[in-house]
């Protein structure tokens, strides 16, 4: 099969190639990117649909001419490796990964295999796709690997403490020893063959399309059914919470206007404990909805219920986001009281989607992970 070009109008258009583009920030990326750049780019979509991949996240994208969607498997050299061959890709936006702790806790082996073998086979196939004889690469070519803080391991309570680019690698959970294992992949492509990519380290992430067993939409949506709200040992563990859509942003930024074989971290400085979260949300719901609605009877800090801690858990993540500010202009344009309002509006919004995705496999996985509460 020959190479595809996308031409539109006569001009041919950059290709991205985005894995894990139905899982959250993946999502929420490509619903970005088609707003910034309209039909000027194309977008090829590679998820293999686990438990956090969502088609119904691209229900506004999916007719596009400029989209494309395939099932498959990172892990699945060929399949990769065809999609390389049919398609002149520019851009490799890499999201796909098993992305929750208390999984990567009760089942590590995934984590390996999609996070670290996966990660593998995504460089290899664009490193061959994109090598010359001579070893050097196709001229703007960039491969963008998505990763996290959790890298870094865990900051003491001390509030002068930052996760600098230069920070020790120190992961803890198997989640974040597999990411951290991709990441120094990543850096051995860039080392040992110049292969150009980068690297993003960003905070936890919070916004529409969130799965529901990440903390922020698990609260959500556990306080609208008067369902017990789970905070994990004193509950003063510290995030640094950032809004999707200003990590789509800084990964587009640092994709076109970041130094080459650099990290950037992401990250815009707004750390909180998890309980003054979860008091931020249930005094937020509580505001926004409308007197008679019957939810607002069940919202009530009564619900919440420290239960047992989460094995190793890390106590602090802080981003110092200083480098991306300097070299690219990057800034978090989201408050987190704004950003926690247009996340509960959607979710207000999107009951159905709520619905689909606590149906089935998630209520077996809630059930064996806080029993019936
Ligand atoms: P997610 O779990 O919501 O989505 C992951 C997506 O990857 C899903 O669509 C899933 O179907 C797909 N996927 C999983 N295994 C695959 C495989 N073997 N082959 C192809 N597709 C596969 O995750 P997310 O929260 O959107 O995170 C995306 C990326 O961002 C991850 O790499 C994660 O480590 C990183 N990250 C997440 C956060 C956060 O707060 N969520 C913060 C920093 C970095
Ligand atoms: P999570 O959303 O799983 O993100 P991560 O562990 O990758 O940072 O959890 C965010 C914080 O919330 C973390 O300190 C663990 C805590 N937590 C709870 O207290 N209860 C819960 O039910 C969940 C899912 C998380």
């Amino acid at each position: 099969m020959g190479t595809r070009e996308s031409v539109q109008k006569g001009k041919r258009m950059r290709t991205y190639l985005v894995t894990g583009g139905a899982g959250f920030i993946g999502s929420n990326y490509i619903h970005y990117m088609f707003g910034k750049y309209g039909d000027t780019i194309r977008i090829i979509n590679v998820d293999a649909l686990t438990y956090a991949g969502n088609l119904e996240n691209l229900k506004a994208v999916e007719n596009l001419d400029n989209y494309t969607f395939v099932r498959a498997d990172i892990c699945d050299k060929e399949a990769i490796a065809r999609i390389f061959a049919e398609n002149d890709i520019d851009r490799v936006v890499h999201f796909a990964a098993e992305s929750h702790v208390d999984r990567s806790i009760r089942n590590p082996e995934v984590f390996v295999q999609t996070n670290v073998l996966g990660t593998a086979v995504m460089l290899n196939c664009a490193k061959d796709a994109w090598e010359l004889p001579d070893g050097s690469f196709k001229a703007g070519k960039k491969f963008l690997h998505v990763s996290t803080d959790e890298v870094y391991g865990s900051l003491p309570e001390d509030e002068d403490a930052f996760f600098y680019e230069t920070t020790p690698y120190d992961p803890h959970s198997p989640y974040s020893a597999s990411k951290a294992s991709s990441d120094m992949l990543v850096k051995a492509y860039m080392d040992t063959y110049k292969f150009p990519a980068n690297i993003t380290n960003c905070s936890n992430n919070y916004g529409p399309y969130q799965f529901p067993e990440k903390f922020i939409p698990l609260m959500i949506n556990n306080a609208l059914q008067g369902r017990k709200l789970p905070v994990y040992g004193d509950g003063k563990n510290v995030r640094d919470w950032l809004y999707v859509e200003d990590h789509a942003k800084a990964i587009d930024m640092v994709q076109e206007q970041g130094r080459l074989f650099e990290v950037y971290n992401i990250g815009g400085h707004n750390e909180k404990q998890n309980i003054e979260i979860l008091h931020i949300i249930l005094e937020t719901l509580q505001e926004m909805l409308p007197e008679g609605d019957p939810r607002k009877a069940l919202v009530s800090e009564e619900l919440i219920t420290y239960v047992e801690d989460r094995k190793g858990h890390d106590r602090r993540y802080a981003i110092a986001p200083d480098k991306i500010r300097s070299e690219i202009g990057w800034e978090p344009e989201t408050m987190f009281k704004d950003g926690i309002r247009k996340t509960i509006a959607w979710f207000f919004e999107h009951e159905e989607w709520m619905k689909n995705v606590t149906s089935g496999d998630y209520q077996k996985y809630y059930d064996d992970m806080y029993g019936n509460g």
